[in-house]
């Protein structure tokens, strides 16, 4: 069967990235291939993990684009590469309802809590963790779900609990939180969904 084509879009450190090419490299992920990884930041640490393990590494700069030639210059690296399967792993922008529409179901993402709870716009990186300590939860943990119009609202495809610990802070719940679910439920989610794909294609 022919692997699905994954297209991996980052903004910053890539540990989730590199989940996934750990996971490939582990033959956990087999029913896709990662072609590209795209970064909306030149500097973003996750282009050197592209780089280093031989995945092509892609700039689409947000700072330096408007809105829509960002987009525009992310859908031609897609072609360029091929893709058929977008991974968000760290992704910091939100996409048009335009280009979310073009990728119905094709599009995924991560994302650090057990939605619905703490997510939508504003909740990325470390205040989903600021949120739910705030909030005095005693479990939290992380989402993969499919990417629509609604920020965060798409179809669950994973969600793995985590506990929430006395003296715990943004970041060591963050970096829990990591360690025991987005890394197991992404390479998870990403293997599920692309087989779904490559079946399709047959
Ligand atoms: C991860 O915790 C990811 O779930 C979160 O940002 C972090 C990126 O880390 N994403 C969001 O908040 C998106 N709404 P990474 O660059 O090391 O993978």
């Amino acid at each position: 069967m022919l692997k699905t084509r994954i297209a991996v879009l980052v903004s910053g450190g890539g540990t989730n990235l590199q989940a996934l090419i750990d996971a490939q490299r582990s033959g956990k992920l087999v029913s896709g291939e990662i072609v590209a990884v795209i970064s909306s930041s030149p500097g973003a640490y996750a282009l050197e993990r592209a780089r280093q393990a031989g995945i092509a590494a892609e700039t689409a700069d947000r700072k330096t684009l408007t809105p829509a030639a960002f987009e525009e210059r992310i859908e031609e690296l897609l072609e360029k590469h091929g893709a058929e399967l977008i991974i968000l792993a760290g992704f910091m922008s939100i996409l048009s309802k335009d280009f979310v529409s073009r990728w119905d179901r094709r599009i995924i993402n991560v994302h650090p809590s057990l939605i619905p709870s703490f997510c939508g716009p504003g909740m990325y990186g470390l205040r989903p963790h600021e949120a739910a300590l705030e909030r005095g939860v005693k479990v939290t943990g992380a989402t993969v779900h499919f990417v629509n119009e609604i920020p965060d609202g798409g179809e669950i495809i994973m969600q793995k609990a985590v506990n929430v610990e006395e003296g715990d802070d943004p970041r060591t719940l963050q970096k829990r939180v990591m360690e025991q679910a987005e890394w197991v439920i992404l390479p998870m989610a990403a293997e599920k969904t692309a087989a779904e794909m490559a079946e399709k294609k047959g």
